[in-house]
């Protein structure tokens, strides 16, 4: 049969994924000594985390240790703060200028209430772009500090887009929760204080939004422990990493509500966090919104702590099939504790 070379499809030499690797590669590799760099700089500002041992956890399945790492006991009540730091530091070091014009920023919740604590202590102005349906508790923490926070979109990457163009008009700095290497290497400070207290753990379980904390994490554990497992946790309602990873390309899908909001909506077009996820993260679980709600119920019952819900996601994911660690020793990194007082109580209703 006659072959028609207009029919042979050949495949580009490399995919989008493969170009983008290669041009952050450089970035990637200086990110462990960026991590150590960082853990030097902001240790005196921020806390060493407990790494809790779980009974109740570790009985759910055979011969497992579990640990929790309880960011949810950090300054301003989640681990953002330590990105935040790192970043504002060095800006702050930089010079006078941005003690003047001061930073903008985008968020949740977590990283702008981060920023403006680190902001603070530095003297840095701080304004917080969030998306229009942000957390109810999280906007009023901002506010009842006197933030400025602008509300723009429906999706944090609307959000961080305005930030960034507000940042260009107004001539300030432009701090992104996720997309930005030192916030990453200030997160990747759990991962040195985790293989510092527990050098023998074999997966480490964490959540993922934007991906800045499991990058920062994954890229320092794989360097010093290429053995330990990462495996990142979404919940099913947003989980656009994940499928970003799975299609080897930023994707857009919509997102729905989540108990999980510190962990939902889209990834920044031609962020570092991609390549670092699709190199680093080695499985992916998906967490229901009961999962989640369940989860946490049970801090609150057999550990007395109060977990905020993208904590209750990284939770239930072990909750969900504890025999999948069975003989192994698991870190969970419970990531905040910023929950309010109302969605407490519909949970307790729901669960209790
Ligand atoms: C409590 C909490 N956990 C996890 C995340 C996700 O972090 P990242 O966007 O770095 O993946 C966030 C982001 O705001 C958060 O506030």
């Amino acid at each position: 049969m006659e072959c028609d070379p207009t029919s042979i499809k050949t495949e580009p030499p490399f995919t989008d994924y493969d170009a983008q690797l290669t041009a952050y590669r450089e970035t990637m590799e200086s990110l462990v000594q960026r991590t150590l760099e960082a853990h030097g700089r902001i240790q005196q500002y921020i806390y060493k985390t407990p790494l809790t041992y779980s009974i109740p956890l570790s009985k759910q399945s055979i011969d497992c240790k579990v640990f929790i790492k309880l960011e949810s006991e950090q300054l301003t009540g989640s681990f953002k703060i330590r990105g935040a730091f790192n970043k504002l530091l060095k800006l702050s070091s930089a010079g006078d200028v941005v003690k003047h014009s001061g930073i903008i920023t985008a968020s949740s919740g977590n990283h702008g209430m981060a920023c403006v604590e680190a902001g603070g202590t530095l003297g840095i102005p701080v304004t917080v772009y969030c998306q229009r349906g942000v957390d109810e508790h999280k906007k009023q923490a901002l506010l009842d500090r006197g933030v400025r926070v602008v509300l723009h979109g429906n999706d944090c990457v609307e959000a961080e887009n305005e930030a960034r163009a507000a940042a260009m008009r107004e001539q300030k700095e432009y701090v992104s929760p996720y997309n930005d290497v030192d916030v990453i290497a200030g997160q990747g400070t759990i991962g040195k204080e985790i293989l510092e207290s527990c050098p023998d753990v074999d997966c480490i379980l964490v959540p993922v939004g934007g991906g800045g904390l499991i990058s920062g994490i994954a890229r320092y554990v794989k360097q010093v422990r290429p053995s330990v497992e990462i495996i990142g946790c979404q919940p099913q309602n947003s989980k656009v990493m994940f499928e970003s990873v799975k299609a080897g390309r930023i994707v857009l899908e919509e997102s729905l509500d989540t108990l999980s909001e510190g962990t939902a909506g889209g990834v920044e077009e031609n962020s570092i966090t991609f390549p670092l996820c699709a190199e680093y993260v080695d499985d992916w679980i998906l967490v229901d919104e009961e999962e989640i709600g369940k989860a946490i119920i049970f801090m609150l019952q057999h550990h007395h702590k109060v977990v905020e819900g993208a904590a209750g996601m990284t939770l239930g994911a072990y909750m969900k099939n504890p025999e999948r660690f069975s003989g192994k020793k698991v870190v969970v990194v419970a990531c905040g504790g910023n929950i309010g007082i109302d969605k407490l109580k519909h949970l307790l209703s729901l669960y209790t």
